[in-house]
């Protein structure tokens, strides 16, 4: 391999992989150690521990490490480093495995597979809050970096060198996962001494493209587009679609000057460290330029709508850095569309009055979902039709209609009309999920205390998610008494598609007149114990999205009204 490129963070490439013969003398000693299975960032650190992504690291921080990076964005020994790698677990798995200094740990990935051996050289109960404030700058886990620290990161850091067993199995375009050391060689052999690196998270459009290709015609360098693909901002467009995204955008670059190469990182989040962080993790991927635009690695906005980092603070942190790192900055403003010259532009090339456009991503989700033009100056056909693809228009995604309410309140006969409804209409498959067929089919083992009734929604509300996510519709009527499951259910479900909560509001009076199932006579006479409304509470909803009350409208009213509701929001009609 020639390294004729830039040399790695700290001098050399790292290389954590025992050869095959030390990994299975490691692997048959392995028998008795504790195993820990690593969370999707853990796993995604430890990749780039052990191809060298993270030069000069050698495995998880130790407390020296970890302080001097929150504190100066150094390692102990001063070497630039902005974000700390640790290994967090749970303390009680600590104890009951009695993991201290000289104790060695078995990595495994989630399917039980070593991945690595850790040789624990400390740990300690770190100081999260004095963390995620010197690091992100902020505790407020509207922050989604600090939501991950202090919300699901365990108290205690275990430090320690990494040995390297397997790498981690991906299956997904396994042509484009280049390791820091592959990557090099590829440039090598192209030929290509000044590589500028291009970070995303985003699917890229005509401005991306735009602005990549003047980095690298200035520099007279190639590109490497190289995407973030580990972990990255909760809601963002998923890798695979994002994937072939940058494949469609490919061509528009001059031949053989750009390429397309994917990083397992799990992002931070971290704007202007981040920015720092990503310069030196490109540099140990051998490349020597490195583009930062608005806002690099923005977390979003607070509580009160303020940004956690001003749109230029990462340029700013990542040049006063740049020198001693070793990789040059290209810093771009933001570029905007100026149609009388049909052309992109950065912000701070344009003259004061000129007319510009853009499309902000809020935008761009709200011409998906209403399936309306995306017009061909902001993005490329091919993007645009991969997009569509996996945001499809409301009419064309899969939706949950979910009732509660009382027995006997007049849910099933509801659904029966609605499934009936929707079946007529066609399109999409519907699934009926009924309060008596779940408890038959899926929950027969439950009863009716809090708990179970928990577990039962729970089941239904992960069935309906997964047809909802597969574009069909799910037509849920449990009784769900109590309203912190259905919340649960609720943002199970939104994520994948229309979620729509119709409260049967009828009176128990009505319900225990009609007593169709005799059931409300044998509660009184306490023959059945736990009977919601009568021995058992019932939470109202306070945010249903639909309230029907079958004293005084009948079935086929009170479907016309969810059909008009879900007609109104986009999910039919179309
Ligand atoms: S829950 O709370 O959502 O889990 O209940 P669910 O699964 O929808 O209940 C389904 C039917 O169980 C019958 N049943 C009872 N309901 C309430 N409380 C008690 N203790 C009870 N025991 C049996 C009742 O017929 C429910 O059906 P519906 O269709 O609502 O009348």
């Amino acid at each position: 391999m020639s390294d004729h490129l830039v040399p790695a963070h700290g001098g050399t490439l790292i290389d954590l992989y025992a050869s095959a013969d030390r990994a299975a003398e490691i692997k048959a000693a392995s028998r008795d150690w504790p195993s820990w299975d690593l969370t999707p960032r853990q796993q995604c650190d430890l990749e780039l521990l052990m191809n060298g992504g993270f030069s000069p690291l050698t495995g998880f921080m130790g407390q020296d490490d970890y302080e001097s990076v929150c504190d100066s964005l150094r390692l102990a020994d001063g070497t630039i480093w902005p974000i700390p790698v640790t290994l967090d677990l749970p303390p009680e798995f600590v104890a009951a495995n009695r993991i201290q200094d000289g104790a060695t740990l078995a990595l495994r990935d989630v399917e039980g597979v070593m991945l690595a051996a850790l040789h624990v050289s400390e740990v300690w109960e770190p100081d999260r809050e004095h963390e995620v404030k010197a690091v992100y700058g902020t505790s407020d886990p509207a922050h989604p970096g600090v939501a991950a620290v202090l919300e699901r990161s365990h108290p205690t850091y275990v430090g320690g060198t990494v040995v390297g067993l397997s790498k981690p199995s991906h299956y997904d375009f396994k042509t484009l996962r280049l390791t820091p050391a592959e990557l090099r060689a590829e440039f090598s052999r192209l030929g290509w001494t000044r590589v500028v690196a291009f970070q995303t998270r985003n699917p890229m459009h005509r401005a991306h493209v735009e602005l990549t290709r003047r980095a690298a015609a200035s520099l007279e360098a190639n590109l490497l587009i190289h995407p973030s693909v580990g972990m990255t901002k909760p809601g963002d467009v998923d890798h695979y679609t994002r994937v072939r995204c940058y494949e469609a955008v490919l061509n528009s670059y001059p031949m053989h000057t750009a390429m397309l190469s994917l990083l397992p990182l799990a992002m931070r989040m971290a704007g202007p460290r981040e920015a720092v962080w990503h310069a030196i993790i490109r540099k140990n991927y051998g490349c020597t330029h490195f583009i930062v635009g608005r806002d690099h690695a923005g977390p979003g906005n607070d509580a009160k709508g303020k940004p956690f980092y001003g749109p230029y603070d990462a340029q700013e942190l990542l040049r006063s850095h740049e020198d001693e790192l070793g990789v040059v900055m290209v810093p771009f403003q933001m570029m905007v569309y100026v149609p009388d010259r049909d052309e992109y532009e950065p912000l701070n090339e344009i003259t004061e009055g000129t007319h510009t456009l853009d499309i902000s991503g809020t935008e761009l989700r709200r011409r998906l979902a209403e399936g309306r033009e995306i017009p061909a100056w902001f993005t490329y056909p091919d993007v645009a039709t991969e997009l569509r693809r996996s945001y499809p228009p409301r009419h064309r995604q899969g939706f949950t209609v979910f009732f509660t309410g009382l027995s006997g309140s007049g849910k099933s006969t509801i659904a029966n009309v609605l499934l009936t409804k929707f079946l007529e209409a066609g399109g999409r498959p519907v699934t009926i999920l009924d309060g008596d067929m779940v408890r038959k089919h899926l929950s027969s083992e439950l009863g009716f205390s809090k708990e179970h009734r928990d577990i039962n929604i729970r089941r239904i509300g992960y069935v309906a998610s997964e047809i909802t996510k597969n574009g069909g519709i799910a037509i849920c009527a449990p009784i769900a008494p109590y309203r912190s499951v259905r919340h649960e259910v609720r943002s199970m479900i939104e994520p994948e598609g229309g979620f729509l909560l119709v409260h049967v509001a009828t009176p128990i009076e009505v319900c225990e007149e009609r007593d169709r199932k005799g059931l409300y006579a044998k509660a009184r006479a306490g023959i059945i114990k736990e009977f919601t409304g009568i021995s058992d509470p019932y939470e109202v909803p306070s945010d249903a999205d639909v309230m029907i009350d079958t004293a005084t409208v009948s079935a086929e009213e009170a479907a016309q009204q969810i059909i008009l509701h879900l007609e109104r929001e986009g999910y039919v009609g179309q």
